[in-house]
């Protein structure tokens, strides 16, 4: 479809430039994307961004507090007609503070031809399956044969992530979870064992869950000071590490041994190190994800290599998906329509 077209069909639903569809959580949750087709989308996305197909300036904040952000996130993919922006909290105490979860959000769309906005929805949903599902794009080009994953975190993220990741990681026998609070691993097997097939095992401690597992993921706090929870000493040759809280669980020192630092997003990656986030330095990058998805660039070239690939989160991934979502939603006259 081309943007005239596209124009058109929007029109046939929405009133461009007089209204614009809004989308509660509920709403979004209710269209029923599945976890194939929102792996799928993602997957568009990155070869995207991997072909330089797109437009995303690095995320700009604002920080009331130290510990915490606020992100404007604009992406434009012409594929697929999505144009918006993102803008997302990030909380760290809010847990434990208010009860409240640590990122929530919101995403605006727009019409490409005309500029106006179609579209407000939660973007909190979005961000809980896209980054799961970049993960596990990631984890089934750079080790699709793993047998055992591993997830550090078990809150929102981790949930989703072992949801997420048998579906490109299809010779997988075990996931191995581990989580400070002992309750949050009992509710995320209670919500997600019934769910697949694999058998998920709770870590006795951090040490072995590294040492039990080819391919590991966290998905905890992002803090300017690295925790270094997994040491470096517990990492061996041949595993691949994909945090989604950058450079806060993982020792800065693995990151920087690795054979392959590969990021979501170089320039992302870079605003944070002068952000702070990256008081070791920022590891020397050598390519993109979606380079590697979109086989641009090679990932694991051997079965020795260790290879981090950190995913900070990028708009690219949410447009694409909310972009479907809002389609999904206009066709089946979901939503509340907002006058401007
Ligand atoms: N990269 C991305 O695209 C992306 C997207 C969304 C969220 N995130 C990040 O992922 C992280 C988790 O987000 P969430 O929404 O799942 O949060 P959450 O609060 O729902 O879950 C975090 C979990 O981590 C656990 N945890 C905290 N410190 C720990 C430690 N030292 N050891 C073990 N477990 C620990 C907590 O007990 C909690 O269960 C946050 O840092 C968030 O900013 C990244």
């Amino acid at each position: 479809m081309n943007f005239t077209s596209d124009h058109n069909w929007i029109s046939e639903s929405l009133e461009i430039g007089k209204e614009m569809l809004y989308l509660s959580q509920k709403e979004v949750l209710g269209i029923g994307l599945s976890e194939k087709e929102i792996l799928n989308l993602t997957k568009d996305a990155l070869i995207a961004h991997g072909k330089k197909e797109y437009e995303m300036p690095a995320k700009i904040g604002v920080h009331p507090f130290p510990e915490v952000f606020f992100h404007a996130m604009p992406a434009y993919v012409p594929s697929k007609q999505a144009v918006g922006a993102k803008w997302i909290e990030c909380y760290p105490n809010n847990p434990s503070k208010f009860q409240l979860p640590q990122t929530t959000g919101l995403l605006i769309l727009n019409d490409v031809s005309s500029g106006c906005p179609i579209a407000l929805m939660d973007s909190a949903w979005i961000t809980a399956m896209r980054t799961p599902a970049v993960t596990s794009l990631a984890a089934e080009a750079l080790h699709p044969d793993a047998e055992t994953f591993g997830m550090f975190g078990c809150g929102i993220q981790g949930i989703e992530h072992v949801k997420y990741i048998g579906h490109t990681l299809k010779k997988l026998k075990k996931i191995y979870i581990y989580d400070v609070r002992e309750e949050a691993m009992d509710r995320l097997i209670q919500e997600v064992q019934p769910k697949i097939s694999v058998e998920i095992v709770k870590g006795k401690n951090p040490e072995e869950v590294t040492k039990s597992c080819e391919v590991l993921s966290s998905a905890t706090v992002i803090l300017k000071e690295p925790l270094a929870v997994i040491k470096d000493e517990w990492v061996s040759r041949g595993q691949t590490i994909i945090p989604c809280d950058m450079n806060t669980f993982l020792d800065p020192v693995t990151s920087k041994r690795a054979d392959k630092y590969i990021v979501d997003s170089i320039e992302e990656h870079e605003l944070f190190d002068q952000m702070g986030y990256f008081p070791d330095g920022l590891p020397k990058i050598v390519c993109e994800t979606g380079e590697i998805i979109a086989g641009v660039k090679k990932g694991r070239e051997s079965k020795e290599e260790l290879i981090v690939c950190s995913n900070i989160g990028m708009a690219v991934c949410d447009v694409v998906v909310g972009r479907e979502i809002f389609n999904q939603a206009l066709a089946n006259n979901v939503g509340v329509k907002l006058t401007l």
